[in-house]
């Protein structure tokens, strides 16, 4: 059985999914701070499996929850796929301690879960934010992450040192997983990316007349003075912790490694703005404003070493993220309001 922490989020959701088609028992927690209650029954909708799924729902950074929790499981867990977490660069330079706290008391309790149910593999995710040298692009996982540069990729950073301290200690073994940008939706449409300040997320709404784009900096040491991001499928990014999953059960002692998760193309905001309209067809109207605080201004993975180790590599398009991210918009969107069972 794999524990799925986040398990209601846009990525979470997505790797419940694929894990229950792959014929895994799955144990999802969340307390819904980011996601919906109707994401069980879409999940349980979606899934080849559903009858293998369960959930508790439950906020991994409260101690005494998770311990009340752990008095009463007994399931036999070989993986926690720790996505549990906020995730927004703006909220966390507006809210640092919140950031601090919630992300690394999950952490933490992840730890303690691990070790009460004698879990030894952990896979855990990170995110391209810990880079900061722009004078090192493409990144590789030995490239320096001093100096987080928000708040949140402080917490990444911290993040994956609790979780190298905790390993090293007790011999268990760790996959950070750094993220680039996950951007598209599941096949069915149902499951998406409904983060507020996210890219993809204002690109949809601004192509479909709910707002105006802004375009934060266009000033920028970048071909057109926006920032550049390495955007990846999130069904390519899924197929990295299957792969992952895969390399630890082969790899019963791999200790803690780090592996980078994106195409290894950058992208400016102005091309996906150009991208969106050529797959999708629809203009995203826009404004240039001023740079948002806490943005590198380049995030771009080397992948090789996912690629050779892995043997993982991402498949799908810009033109595929684009169309998924719009099959999402209009359906998963709205679904609730037609879905009498949720
Ligand atoms: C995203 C993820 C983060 C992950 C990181 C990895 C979210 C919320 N954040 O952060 O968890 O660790 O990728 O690289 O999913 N932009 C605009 N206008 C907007 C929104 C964004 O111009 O309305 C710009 C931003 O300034 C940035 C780029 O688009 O340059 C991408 O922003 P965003 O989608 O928020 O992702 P990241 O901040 O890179």
């Amino acid at each position: 059985m794999i524990l799925v922490t986040g398990a209601t989020g846009y990525l979470g959701s997505h790797m419940v999914v694929e894990l229950l088609n792959r014929g895994y028992k799955v144990y999802g927690i969340d307390n819904f701070s980011n996601s919906s209650h109707s994401i069980i029954s879409r999940i349980k909708r979606i899934a080849t499996h559903p009858e293998n799924f369960l959930f508790r729902e439950l906020d991994l950074a409260d101690k005494s929850s998770v311990g009340l929790w752990l008095m009463h499981n007994s399931y036999n867990i070989s993986t926690i796929v720790h996505f549990a977490g906020f995730k927004s660069v703006p909220d966390s330079v507006a809210e640092p301690i919140l950031y601090y706290r919630n992300n690394l008391d999950c952490t933490m309790n992840v730890c303690t879960i691990a070790q009460c149910l004698g879990i030894k593999n952990i896979i855990f995710s990170s995110s391209s934010t810990v880079y900061s040298d722009v004078n090192q692009v493409p990144f590789n996982e030995e490239t320096a992450t001093i100096g987080g540069s928000s708040p949140y990729g402080w917490t990444k950073i911290m993040s994956e040192q609790i979780l190298r301290d905790y390993c090293n200690s007790t011999g268990n073994n760790c996959l950070h997983l750094r993220y680039f940008n996950p951007v598209g939706s599941h096949e069915s449409g149902l499951l998406g990316d409904t983060n507020d300040n996210g890219l993809m997320v204002n690109i949809l709404r601004a192509a479909n007349g709910e707002s105006i784009l802004s375009v934060f900096g266009d000033d920028y040491d970048t071909k057109d003075g926006t920032c550049i991001r390495d955007y990846i499928h999130v069904d390519d990014l899924i197929e990295a912790h299957i792969a992952s999953i895969n390399f630890m059960d082969k790899n019963r002692d791999c200790g803690v490694q780090i592996f980078n998760i994106g195409t290894g193309n950058g992208y400016t905001v102005l091309d996906m703005i150009n991208a969106f309209f050529n797959s999708v067809g629809k203009e995203v109207p826009y404004n240039l404003d001023p740079r948002r605080e806490g943005d590198p201004p380049i995030l771009i993975a080397n992948n090789r070493k996912a690629v050779d180790i892995l043997g993982w590599s991402p498949k799908k398009t810009l033109e595929e993220m684009c169309i998924s991210a719009q099959h999402y918009y209009e359906k998963g969107v709205k679904y609730d309001s037609n879905d009498s069972s949720t």
